[in-house]
């Protein structure tokens, strides 16, 4: 299964992650773990470049196609020949965040993003997604115990730009079956136990066949 978790800054998306990894381990499924950008010595060099705060001349195209570059390498070099091992690939974001980020809060072209899925994925699509939510007035709090100095160069975008994230991530998973909006802001167990019993409730975990 290709499982991806999608969200804004501090949401909490690694710690589920790690939390989905042992349920699944201890089901005796094979894991891995990804992030992006990253996950390769060329993709993690690409991430580099994308958060690196003294690139703040970036236009939002170069990094449209950066996030891709990093992306297409990831899947080739690592997502595809797990999932064809029937490894379970448990993804820190996806192309969902392109869409959110580049597409709705940069304002670049939908269309071409889902052209670009074509051409550096395959057209490959997770089985599942789980969008966190939480509102931004909750994130900010998370944000400020963080330390602001610590912060990437898109989590120094403004206000705006995140709300226009969140509301394209309600928006795809309001036209998409496969994204699951989840409620972040209560506590990390009841997140978890809402993340496993979705997974292990899906055809792919129970090995049927979906199609
Ligand atoms: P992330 O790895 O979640 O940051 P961190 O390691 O600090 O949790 O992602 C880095 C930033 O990149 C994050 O602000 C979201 C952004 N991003 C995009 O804008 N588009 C994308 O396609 C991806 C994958 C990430």
């Amino acid at each position: 299964m290709f499982i991806t978790f999608e969200g804004l800054d501090f949401c909490g998306k690694s710690t589920q992650i790690e939390l989905l990894k042992n349920f699944l381990e201890n089901e005796n499924k094979q894991t891995l773990v990804i992030r992006e950008p990253g996950g390769t010595e060329i993709s993690e060099k690409i991430r580099e470049i994308l958060l690196d705060k003294k690139n703040s001349g970036m236009t939002p195209e170069t990094e449209l196609l950066l996030f891709y570059a990093s992306r297409a390498q990831l899947f080739k070099q690592v997502i595809e020949p797990n999932l064809k091992r029937g490894v379970f690939v448990l993804s820190d974001r996806f192309y969902d965040s392109s869409t959110a980020y580049q597409g709705y809060g940069r304002g670049l072209d939908i269309d071409f993003i889902k052209a670009l899925n074509k051409f550096a994925l395959n057209n490959k699509k997770p089985d599942l997604t789980f969008f966190i939510d939480v509102p931004l007035e909750k994130l900010k709090e998370r944000k400020l115990k963080h330390g602001s100095s610590n912060l990437d160069r898109i989590e120094t975008s403004d206000e705006e730009f995140f709300k226009r994230v969140r509301q394209g991530y309600l928006d795809l998973a309001n036209e998409c079956e496969r994204i699951k909006v989840i409620d972040g802001t209560r506590s990390i167990e009841e997140v978890s136990r809402e993340i496993i019993s979705v997974v292990s409730s899906h055809p792919s975990f129970r090995g049927e066949n979906e199609e």
